[in-house]
């Protein structure tokens, strides 16, 4: 049968009817909002490249957490941004840090929202990569103990869940010995298990000032290029003790993450990262794009793809869109 029996268009005759056959909806309940934080009192620092992102002090992070609470987003995940930096990265499990304050704070006056916290070193190293640097390699498994160590002072202060985004081998395994051992084996990881060499995140390098000194993160982060490559970093990872699997960046990997999706059992969560963002934010100051169509078309892809979860700059602006559109993200 063909046409004229069939008529696709039928069904899209009305709003009414296609809502009624909408095969995905985005909800407020998928998204999870990065946040960046910084010691010290009053700070909200404006990101240039990431027009609406704020470096926030601990103070001022509660009335943002409350407005994403408010808004229905189950989630944040926690960046720091250290003021002192050295060869190892130290201060990445320095209680007194930003991150697990912040974690504290949060989980006692929003004990209903998931503060799930990134575990790398990338921000507190002073040559900005996310292991320990001998010469010109990243050496591997000297860094699982201090990521190990950041894990558990994220733990202690009340993370709810451990985001590890280093792309060392063994690290989760690594995270999850460390965390049974001092009494945290209810803590979920969510391994940032295919995270690739992108130029997607050099906003985000900007806003934490991460960027290597020398040379690039190709030698631990996955090579654009590869997908079979995917599917054995999840397998590594499921295997280690891995709650729920990453990849990054989104929309250049939506292919991966419908790969991912067909194989595990596990939630899936991309990453829509801050080149991505960015992308839209310039385009819409323009005035090129209609930046809440084109935003909420792009976060209702990536869960077409197959993501259960989107973590998300316009985490924010979505929710409220959202629930003007009435939950339907191309309502017109
Ligand atoms: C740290 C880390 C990065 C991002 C999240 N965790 C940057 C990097 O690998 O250089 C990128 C997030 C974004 O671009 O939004 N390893």
């Amino acid at each position: 049968m063909g046409f004229p029996e069939e008529r696709p268009r039928r069904l899209r005759g009305s709003a009414a009817l296609r809502r009624l056959v909408r095969e995905t909806e985005l909800s407020a309940a998928d998204l999870i909002c990065p946040l960046f934080v910084v010691n010290g009192r009053g700070v909200k620092k404006p990101i240039g490249s990431m027009p609406g992102i704020n470096h926030l002090s601990v103070d001022n992070l509660l009335p943002e957490a409350a407005e994403l609470q408010a808004r229905g987003i189950p989630a944040v995940m926690l960046f720091g941004m250290p003021d002192r930096k050295d060869r190892q990265g130290s201060a990445a499990w320095d209680p007194a840090e930003a991150v697990p304050r912040a974690a504290a704070v949060l989980k006692q006056r929003f004990p209903e929202l998931v503060v799930i916290t990134d575990v790398c070193l990338c921000a507190y190293t002073d040559h900005g990569h996310c292991g320990i640097v001998e010469g010109d390699r990243i050496l591997n498994d000297p860094t699982l103990e201090l990521l190990a160590r950041t894990a558990l002072c994220h733990a202690a202060a009340g993370a709810d869940m451990l985001a590890p985004s280093d792309m060392m081998d063994g690290r989760v395994a690594a995270l999850r010995r460390a965390l049974d051992g001092e009494g945290y084996g209810h803590l979920p990881i969510l391994s940032y298990a295919v995270k690739y060499a992108s130029a997607f995140y050099g906003p985000f390098r900007e806003a934490a000032a991460s960027a290597p000194a020398f040379g690039d993160r190709a030698s631990y982060q996955m090579d654009p290029a590869n997908g079979r490559e995917a599917l054995r970093e999840i397998a590594l990872d499921l295997q280690e003790g891995a709650d729920m699997l990453m990849v990054k960046p989104a929309l250049p990997y939506l292919d991966i993450v419908r790969r991912v999706r067909e194989v595990a059992a596990c939630p899936v969560a991309a990453y829509n990262v801050s080149g991505e963002y960015a992308m839209l934010k310039a385009a819409a100051e323009r005035g090129w794009l209609d930046e809440r169509q084109a935003v909420l078309e792009v976060l209702l892809s990536i869960k077409r793809a197959g993501a259960d979860l989107i973590i998300t700059y316009h985490a924010k602006e979505a929710a409220r869109w959202l629930v003007e559109a009435g939950g339907a993200p191309s309502g017109r």
